[in-house]
């Protein structure tokens, strides 16, 4: 009788409490805002958390109460809802149903913004959920992950995690997505989303963005266009599987579940261990994605990228020049060569190590990182010397990643490799790839750059390979718990990553992947650049160039003179290039005079331009997509005022390139952007080759900006495969 009282005075306790718990949460506003943007969520009478507005920043309070609770911010799966949720999890009883309520909240100013972070729980299994949004107030950019964490007796097995899911309300969906293969990056598609799913993802672990970037464009109501119309623009900050789902409901709303691939994921997640998801960047705009870019790129250098205000070298690469064939002798000639052109850095590329399998081809050496005594007599402090004595910086290629069959690190490690105990082996480019879910194959990736940088401290610059997708995908270390390797494999190169730009932050890296088969902003939170596409042909680098400028600023974006195309002229090639961030990998054998001063005249101009280039904003005036040409520039940040200039510093720089216009095609002015109507601007012609006066009618004129952006400037031909760069500068 006695129990019975008091199991009923405590259920009635603990009815109270629940009660109490649910009413305090119930009517909770959260609003997280950025300069031009609102996401409201709500907590209701049933505890659970909606999102009820997202769009446009709200003035008016009143209608900050307003919207529907159909659209919960973190969707549990297996209750009430038929669409893609956000979570799913195999409880320990086999149970896959997890609803979360609302716990608690609170708001924290951070660098930049608010971060908001929710707690949320199961009622029933004891499963935790912290949401995060952290708003970046100026830059218009919000960042959101979630962290997912258990005390159920075993471990629980994950079968979705998203890093967030928003919602849309509109008639229509537009999204725009950017894949391609290896050379052919950044190709531009546009569909109209209707009821059902449409999915982006990638399923090749390691290289992990070779068919499909990990970021899109999302137009809300109409297609995206360039300066006019809402969208959204959202990448996943994932060096590994992603995966968007767009999902039209049968209310014409739209659904965007971004986070982790959870192909052949099943993820095996330990009591009290946290799982952490990527995060989601995204940023809205009601004026087109030109302007949604603008707000990423600023954020990226202010808050995301490694060094992200800093400077960035020059460089010369030997690779298109040189391959595997190379000697000190050579080498040497290389660094004079960097020398004479005028640029900051020589980069040795791939063939410089191996000894009992000498890396003289793709197929050895991979993973034995001692310089090749034939080749290299003085190893890689003898390089380091050379460059010193040819008064240039030093680079160096690294694959640590990586192994070939053919090396000394896989006869001595063949556990350390992601490789079927059962079948025959699949190769490709002759390689493996190592099981970075193994604590000490990560310390030996790690050890790699670390030996070389403590033995050479002068080294400046890594450019950081990964050449193969995960193939054969069995990793050794994890034995049965197979569903940890794509995402624990990311964790491990993370980890590698944070340990070496701990021990050396000053070292820039350029993050490569067979060309443009990674690039995600939480690599770039360690490397300062990265390698768009081993096609460096200058007309295919006019699309690629401008199409990851959606999402990238110039600054990261590695753009090389090379010799692919060569019938176009060394000049167009080096102004193609200089709209992002310069580089030569071709010997200086293969120009003319001419040439060689040319490209110390652009060098030069690049140096100067690079506070316009690399941290200015960003305005793509002509599409290459939808005219034969294309015309982009550049302008100081914060934008110039009539008085702002007594240097005379320039304040913009806009080049102009002509594709394969038509024969007596009508030409159009380039109309410029965001320049101050009222000050008046000095227009002159750069990049001239030697000798060469400027045929532009607008050269060396005084125009006001108000001008330049309603007139334009007559800068385009139907000359093919020319270009032409212009400087302004403010005069008052
Ligand atoms: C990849 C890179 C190239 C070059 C080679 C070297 O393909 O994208 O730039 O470094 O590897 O093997």
């Amino acid at each position: 009788m006695k129990t019975t009282c008091l199991f009923k005075a405590i259920t009635l306790a603990l009815l109270l409490l629940t009660t109490s718990v649910t009413q305090a949460a119930a009517d909770k506003m959260l609003r997280i805002s950025t300069d031009n943007t609102d996401l409201i969520l709500h907590v209701v009478s049933n505890s659970r958390i909606y999102q009820t507005y997202f769009g446009e920043r709200l003035t008016d309070p009143s209608a900050l109460s307003y919207g529907s609770n159909h659209r919960e911010a973190y969707q549990g799966a297996g209750y009430d809802d038929y669409f893609e949720p956000a979570l799913g999890i195999i409880h320990n009883d086999g149970t896959r149903c997890t609803i979360l309520t609302y716990v608690s909240h609170e708001q924290k100013v951070i660098p930049g913004g608010t971060e908001t972070i929710v707690h949320l729980k199961d009622e029933v299994y004891p499963v935790e959920v912290i949401l995060h949004y952290q708003a970046y107030t100026k830059e218009n950019v919000i960042k959101t992950w979630s962290e997912i964490v258990h005390h159920e007796k075993k471990p629980v097995t994950l079968f979705q995690f998203a890093s967030a899911m928003l919602y849309f309300d509109s008639n229509r969906y537009f999204l725009t997505q950017y894949n391609g293969d290896w050379g052919t990056e950044g190709l531009t598609n546009t569909q109209e989303l209707f009821f059902g799913k449409k999915i982006i993802d990638s399923k090749l672990g390691s290289r992990s963005a070779m068919y499909v970037s990990p970021y899109f464009e999302l137009g809300i109501g109409t297609p995206v266009s360039e300066n006019e119309g809402e969208m959204l623009l959202g990448t996943l900050g994932w060096t590994g599987n992603f995966r968007f789902t767009f999902e039209v409901d049968n209310e014409g709303v739209l659904r965007l579940v971004p986070g982790i691939n959870p192909f052949t994921s099943d993820y095996e997640l330990r009591p009290g261990e946290v799982f952490t998801t990527p995060d989601f960047i995204f940023t809205r705009s009601a004026q087109g994605e030109g302007q949604a870019s603008r707000q990423i790129h600023r954020w990226a250098r202010r808050w995301q990228v490694m060094d992200g205000e800093g400077d960035r070298f020059t460089l010369l690469n030997n690779w298109e020049n040189t391959y595997f064939s190379f000697n000190e002798p050579i080498l040497s000639n290389c660094m004079h060569e960097a020398k004479k052109l005028g640029v900051d850095l020589f980069l040795l590329d791939d063939g410089w190590f191996g000894n009992k399998h000498p890396r003289n081809n793709d197929h050895a050496g991979l993973g034995d990182w001692q310089a090749m005594q034939s080749k290299l007599p003085h190893g890689v402090p003898g390089l380091v010397d050379s460059a010193r004595a040819a008064g240039v910086k030093f680079g160096i290629w690294i694959e640590p990643e990586m192994v070939n069959p053919k090396s000394e690190l896989y006869e001595q490690h063949p556990e350390w490799v992601i490789q079927l105990p059962n079948r025959k082996t699949y190769y490709y480019r002759n390689q493996l790839v190592l099981d970075l879910c193994n604590p000490q194959v990560q310390d030996f990736v790690f050890s790699v750059p670390d030996h070389l940088l403590r033995e050479n401290p002068d080294i400046q610059f890594f450019k950081w390979d990964c050449n193969s997708m995960i193939t054969n995908a069995y990793s050794p270390y994890l034995k049965e718990k197979q569903g940890n390797l794509y995402i624990d494999f990311t964790r491990g190169l993370y980890s590698v990553l944070r340990r070496l730009h701990d021990a050396h932050p000053q070292t820039h890296m350029m993050l490569c992947s067979g060309g443009g088969g990674r690039c995600d902003y939480e690599a770039l939170k360690y490397f300062t650049e990265f390698w768009p596409s081993d096609n460096t042909d200058p007309v295919e680098r006019i699309y690629m160039q401008w199409a990851y400028s959606h999402c990238f600023p110039a600054k990261v974006l590695c753009a090389h003179v090379t010799n692919w195309n060569s019938q176009t002229s060394v000049k167009f090639r080096v102004d193609v290039a200089s709209m992002c961030k310069l580089g030569f990998d071709i010997s200086l054998k293969r120009m003319s005079e001419q040439d060689q001063l040319f490209c110390r005249e652009a060098i030069y101009n690049f140096n100067r331009l690079k506070p316009l280039i690399l941290d200015g904003d960003q305005y793509r005036l002509v599409s290459p997509l939808q005219t034969d040409h294309m015309a982009v520039m550049y302008v100081g940040n914060p934008s110039p005022t009539p008085t702002a200039n007594q240097d005379r510093e320039p304040s913009a720089v806009v080049f102009a390139y002509n594709l394969s216009p038509r024969y007596g095609e009508a030409i159009q002015p380039v109309r410029l952007q965001g320049l101050n109507p009222l000050s008046r601007y000095l227009v002159r012609e750069i990049n001239l080759m030697p000798n060469q006066q400027s045929r532009l009618s607008c050269h060396d004129k005084v125009y006001s900006g108000d001008h330049l952006m309603k007139v334009g400037l007559p800068i385009l031909s139907t000359r093919r495969f020319t270009s032409t760069v212009l400087q302004l500068t403010t005069i008052d």
